[in-house]
């Protein structure tokens, strides 16, 4: 199992052993963050986001300066020589040679992979339109194992956006090594797409949709919130239909297990409201600064300095 040079671009790349080895890694880094202070001393990332980020380009910068790495790159592509008209394979093959790794956003789904055919250097995706966002799943990924002690058999509600929810998606993909059994709860306008309900029947992975999340939600031993995500809509009319959908506040306590663990990968807009923040089933923000050890175990791996 190696990770050296590796992109890392979609979540299905990975082997549930190889999920597992990262998360493990990651749990190592941050027993003893002081032993890596120097481990990337010398390495450059680029951070090239063609889109908006708070968490991901900032904890990937936070990880790679624990590391003792430095950092280049943009976060607003006005900037940049493609506002001159130069393409983004040009873009890619340039940056390559200023640095050791790239993380890449794109509004566009798919172009993270397709940007990753003219690098020299390895590519993360940190997210590339509605399709995937690998990494927030293994920082998931990790907080649940932190959290409940286990991957195997939990059942995971997902509420909000699932249809272009990217983090809903790779999430989907990566707990289905674990014998899970998911609930999706949406607005019928926001229903998880065929293609991964028909990826979950081959694999025999029960599931059930739902609209009303109090009916199922004390089956949860995870409830993962997701925000309806007005930038991904055709239209201000389509998104309109679906806006406020969810809105959970203090009287989610009386309908959840507590047991429970409540995630989001963040931005919250109005489906959560802040006074569920107090509840001890929310770990949302513990769950976004889980993405500093989980981004310097990959950043470490890709570059062959961590096994
Ligand atoms: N969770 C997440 O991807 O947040 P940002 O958009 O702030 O990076």
């Amino acid at each position: 199992m190696s990770f050296e040079g590796r992109h890392i671009l979609a979540i299905s790349d990975f082997t549930k052993e190889e999920l597992l080895r990262i998360i493990k890694v990651a749990g190592e880094v941050d027993k003893d963050r002081e032993k890596h202070k120097d481990l990337l001393r010398g390495k450059i990332a680029a951070t090239l986001f063609f889109e908006a980020s708070t968490r991901t380009r900032m904890s990937f910068q936070a990880a790679m300066q624990r590391l003792g790495g430095s950092i280049i790159g943009f976060s607003d592509v006005s900037m940049t020589s493609i506002k001159k008209g130069e393409s983004l394979p040009d873009t890619i093959k340039i940056v390559s040679g200023y640095c050791d790794v790239i993380i890449m956003r794109h509004p566009e789904s798919g172009s993270v992979a397709e940007a990753a055919k003219d690098a020299a250097v390895p590519v993360i995706n940190a997210g590339d339109g509605t399709n995937e966002h690998p990494t927030q799943t293994i920082l998931d990924l990790y907080t649940i194992k932190k959290e409940l002690g286990r991957l195997e058999g939990l059942k995971v509600g997902f509420v909000g956006d699932s249809k272009y929810g990217r983090t809903v998606h790779s999430l989907v993909r990566a707990l289905s090594n674990f014998n899970p059994e998911f609930y999706f709860i949406s607005h019928p306008l926001l229903k998880m797409p065929e293609e991964y309900l028909e990826g979950l029947n081959k694999k025999g992975i029960k599931y059930f949709e739902e609209t009303d999340l109090f009916k199922v939600s004390k089956e949860l031993d995870v409830l993962y919130v997701t925000r309806i995500q007005k930038e991904r809509f055709e239209s201000e009319e389509e998104y309109k239909k679906v806006k406020g959908a969810y809105r959970l506040g203090k009287s989610l306590a009386k309908h959840i297990r507590s047991d429970a663990k409540i995630l989001h990968p963040l931005p919250r807009v109005d489906e959560l409201d802040p006074e569920l923040d107090e509840l001890p089933q929310s770990i949302y923000f513990k769950q976004a600064h889980n993405g500093i050890p989980v981004r310097m175990a990959l950043l470490g791996l890709v570059l062959g300095k961590l096994k």
